[in-house]
This record gives structure tokens, sequence and C-alpha cells, in this order.
């Protein structure tokens, strides 16, 4: 449990220009002031992240809003009614108020209102926006705990609220609010399917020949251990081939497969890693950056992975599961 004097002390804080580890129902972010320049430099720093990829500023209600953004669209309106408080971004025209080093310089401006009780109890108290990005540094895996964001960041961060594991596990949904039509520009804690049947439109993809916006370059996720998706119903045989050469091997599986069990594989299974990831993609969602973590700390050569269905929350897996295996974009 935070207490009232944690949030009074964490107001604190952010008043001084500290950074704050923030837990929200999808990862933990590390939070600034959104409308102190010099703070939100300081979330840049801890992360090691460039410095022209834009944040998300997290507000208490949907009537803040107004304070960030302009030229509203009605259906973002009506997203923000059904999906806020909750695992949802909007991208909307900024206010010419809005700060450069919160928007990468951009013209749109990245709102979300979190469900998670102990953000909103320091957001109410805050009375203004927290500028915040998942809590890890760029490139890695993002944090679900209080324990990973301190493992993550250490002393760059001043205080750390509590608020146990994430619920989601994975980041918000980032719709792209300043067309006429919603455009999915990362799956996330709310499905596309959510969406549509909110509006009644099915959002749109970014085209894959559209320039990349900051923060969304293709580049490569180098996490410790080499993450490979395998083609569906071949993974005991993959997995097999890598132990045989040697390695140690990591498989993200609900239940092993037969072929992987200690009496068929005999000595080879010493070397086998089996990290859970439940069938349920709600389930797999919450799991999925604590099991990326695990990886690292079984110290594996090699972790083997097969693509969900993209169907509801399966698609926010997958989009991560891309990344971690260095075909989508840089983990940030
Ligand atoms: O669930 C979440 O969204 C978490 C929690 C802490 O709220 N936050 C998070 O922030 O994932 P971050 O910075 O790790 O990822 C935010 C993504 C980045 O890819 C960034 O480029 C994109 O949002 N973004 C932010 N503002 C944008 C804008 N104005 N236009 C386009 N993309 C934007
Ligand atoms: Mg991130």
């Amino acid at each position: 449990m935070v207490s009232d004097a944690e949030i009074a002390r964490a107001v604190e804080v952010l008043r001084r220009g500290g950074l704050i580890g923030l837990p929200t129902e999808t990862v933990y972010g590390l939070a600034a002031d959104a409308s102190n320049a010099a703070a939100v430099a300081k979330i840049f720093a801890a992360k090691g992240r460039p410095a022209d990829h834009p944040l998300i500023v997290h507000l208490a209600d949907a009537a803040a809003v107004k304070d960030w953004a302009q030229s509203i669209p009605g259906y973002a309106w009506r997203l923000a009614e059904s999906f806020w408080p909750g695992p949802m971004t909007l991208i909307l025209p900024r206010r010419a108020e809005v700060l450069d080093v919160v928007t990468g310089g951009l013209e749109t401006v990245g709102l979300r209102v979190p469900s998670h009780p102990v953000a909103l109890r320091l957001l109410k108290a805050f009375q203004g926006g927290l500028a915040a990005p998942s809590a890890n540094r760029f490139g890695r895996v993002s944090p679900t705990t209080a324990e990973d964001v301190v493992r993550e960041l250490g002393a760059s961060v001043d205080m750390v609220l509590d608020g146990g594991p994430c619920q989601i596990g994975v980041e918000s949904t980032i719709v792209d609010a300043t067309g006429e039509v919603p455009c999915i520009l990362r799956p996330g804690g709310v499905t596309v399917e959510a969406i549509a049947a909110r509006l009644g439109v099915t959002p749109t993809r970014p085209r894959s020949d559209s320039p990349r916006a900051p923060g969304r370059m293709a580049s490569h996720y180098a996490p410790e251990t080499r993450v490979e998706l395998a083609i569906s119903g071949t993974l005991a045989s993959r997995a097999i081939a890598a132990l045989s050469d040697g390695l140690r091997v990591a498989v993200l599986v609900d239940k092993l497969p037969a072929e992987l069990h200690p009496e068929r594989l005999g000595r080879l299974t010493d070397r086998l890693v089996h990290i859970p990831l439940p069938r349920d993609m709600e389930e797999a969602a919450r799991r999925l950056y604590a099991g990326l973590r695990s990886i690292d700390r079984e110290a594996c050569d090699l972790a083997l992975v097969e693509l969900p269905d993209e169907s509801g929350m399966g698609a926010a897996l997958a989009d991560r599961l891309r990344k971690a295996a260095g075909q989508g974009d840089r983990m940030q």
C-alpha cells in the first residue's frame, strides 16, 4: 500500500523537478512534471533515450485534455469516454504551450489517463500533467514491478512508488487521433476490436511505406539473449537442434511439448529452460516482460517462442515478441 504521506512526498519531488517511478496498469513509468523542461530532460538522461522521441503526458481525467490538445475529433472523445481511465493513449494536435522536449518537436502530443489507483492518486494530488515513458533504459524490456524499476534505473530515479505488479503487463494502445479515422500506432492494452466496436469503424494501421515518425524507426532491440520466432509447429525441433549444438535454450510456451520432456531429451534437458507463457492472452501479456527478463537472468544463449494468433490481446503480444526478436521497432 502506498500511503498518503508517500503521495505527498512524491508530489514534492515532482514540484522540485525530480523523477518518480510511477506504477500504471500497463507498465511502470518514469515520471516528471510535463511543464518543467529541465525535469523532462532528466528522463532522457536517465533512460539513455534519443531526445527526439516524444513522451506520453499522463492526466488525472479526460477534462484535462483541453489543456494540452486542440482540434479534438468527436471520435477521440468517444474513445476517451469508453477507455479512460485505462491502457489507451491518444495522439492529438498539441496546444502551442506544450513543451518541445515533451513532444520531440512534433505538432502532436500523446495523452493518457491511467487507471492504476496509485497513478490516479498522484495525478490528482499533483494537479498537472506527468510526462512518463516506460521506466526502462532505452532498448530494454519495460518494467512491470517496482523492483524492476530500481534495477533498471537505480539512483537516477528519486523515488519509486510501489503499486505492485502491473495488471495489463504491456504498454498502452496508441491511437493517432489526428486524422478522420483513428490509426493504431501501437497495439496494446485496449484491443483494436474493442475500438472498432465502440466507433463502428475499423481503425487503420500505419502504411509500411509511410515515413517513420520519431520513436518508430526500425532498429535493433538487442537483449543479452537472442530471441527467435519459431515457425508454427517447429518450436520443439528447433529447440532440440540448438540444444544439440550445445546452446542453453529457453522456450516460452504454455506447456512443454512432449518432445521436450526430460525422458525424451535425456541429458539435453539440463540446458533447457521452460518459461511458461500462458495460452490465455491476457495472462500471457501480464507475464511477458517478467519472462523476457528471466531469459537474461538464466543466462540462456537463445530463446524460442511462437507468435500467437493476432486477435484481441494477441496483437500486442505478437508486436512485443517481434520487437524482442529484433523484427520490429526498437523497444523504448
Ligand atoms: O502504457 C504506456 O503507454 C506506458 C505507461 C508508462 O504509460 N508508457 C510508454 O511510454 O510506453 P514510452 O515512451 O515507452 O512509449 C510511448 C510511445 C513511443 O513509441 C513514442 O514514440 C510514442 O509513444 N509517442 C508519444 N508521443 C507521440 C506523438 N506525439 N506522436 C507519435 N508517437 C508518440
Ligand atoms: Mg517504452
